[in-house]
């Protein structure tokens, strides 16, 4: 069973992301203030969306010294960068295009490749060359947010897909049955040596999932409960549709 104290229960969605909001300044301020750099793996779906534009106007839009913040993806679709599925997309259009962050810093998973593992294996490269970690050591990220589905996924690392087995590289294609289509996905070596990790959930058709993820014996069935960083800590940030059927927690 998760610890309480790395689960927080805001009112409601909004709530929730300007939580996520002043948690992602407190990081990102305090690595800067460490390293000179912040490095993020930003998450897709539809939930971060509302913290993105938060991030993007003030006060947060001046606190954070966007020169100094590289963002990576968690996971992308197999689709371009303009398409309407397109986690970067959904980063850019809310976040990117809107504050003063170098290209380079924005470190695109290019998932409308057509051989995803030469592009697995730059986004390899390109995780070794900013954050260090030569071959056989890990990439460590400062922060990386995650979205939960309601199959218990994060990334794109879904039940019984063969990401989930990977223990070598930081970044590979998976084949997501379900959904007949391919991802890229980090992987939990890389999401495992984070020294943060923030859920962000929310929505009552998350209340089943979290109750078996946060509430039942640690044996792990799905892949939110295989992540669990070695050297960093897991917070929740939920809302209370979400967090309903916790029993920590229930109203
Ligand atoms: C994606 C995300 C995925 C997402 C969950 C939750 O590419 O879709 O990376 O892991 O975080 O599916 O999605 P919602 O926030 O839309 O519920």
């Amino acid at each position: 069973m998760v610890d309480s104290r790395q689960i927080k229960v805001l009112p409601d969605a909004a709530q929730l992301a300007q939580a996520a909001a002043r948690e992602f300044t407190h990081l990102a301020q305090l690595a800067i203030f460490k390293t000179q750099r912040f490095s993020v793996a930003l998450s897709g779906g539809s939930t971060p969306e509302m913290l993105y534009q938060l991030l993007a106007a003030e006060p947060y839009r001046s606190e954070l010294a966007w020169e100094k913040i590289h963002f990576f993806w968690g996971d992308e679709r197999n689709v371009p960068p303009k398409d309407a599925n397109s986690n970067f997309r959904l980063a850019y259009e809310a976040l990117l295009s809107k504050i003063p962050v170098p290209d380079e810093n924005v470190h695109r998973m290019k998932g409308e490749s057509p051989d995803l593992k030469i592009a697995a294996a730059g986004y390899e490269q390109e995780l070794h060359s900013l954050l260090g970690g030569g071959p056989g050591q890990l990439p460590r990220l400062d922060l990386v947010l995650l979205g939960l589905g309601t199959d218990g996924h994060v990334a794109s690392l879904f039940p019984g897909s063969q990401a989930l087995n990977e223990r070598q590289h930081l970044c590979v294609p998976n084949w997501v049955e379900k959904l007949s289509t391919w991802r890229l996905t980090l992987t939990f070596p890389v999401l495992n040596n984070a020294a943060n990790v923030l859920f962000l959930v929310c929505g009552t058709e998350k209340a089943e999932i979290l109750g078996r993820i946060l509430d039942s014996d640690p044996k792990p069935i799905y892949p939110a409960q295989l992540v669990k960083p070695v050297n960093g800590e897991v917070h929740w940030l939920l809302d209370r549709g979400a967090a309903r059927q916790l029993s920590r927690f229930a109203d």
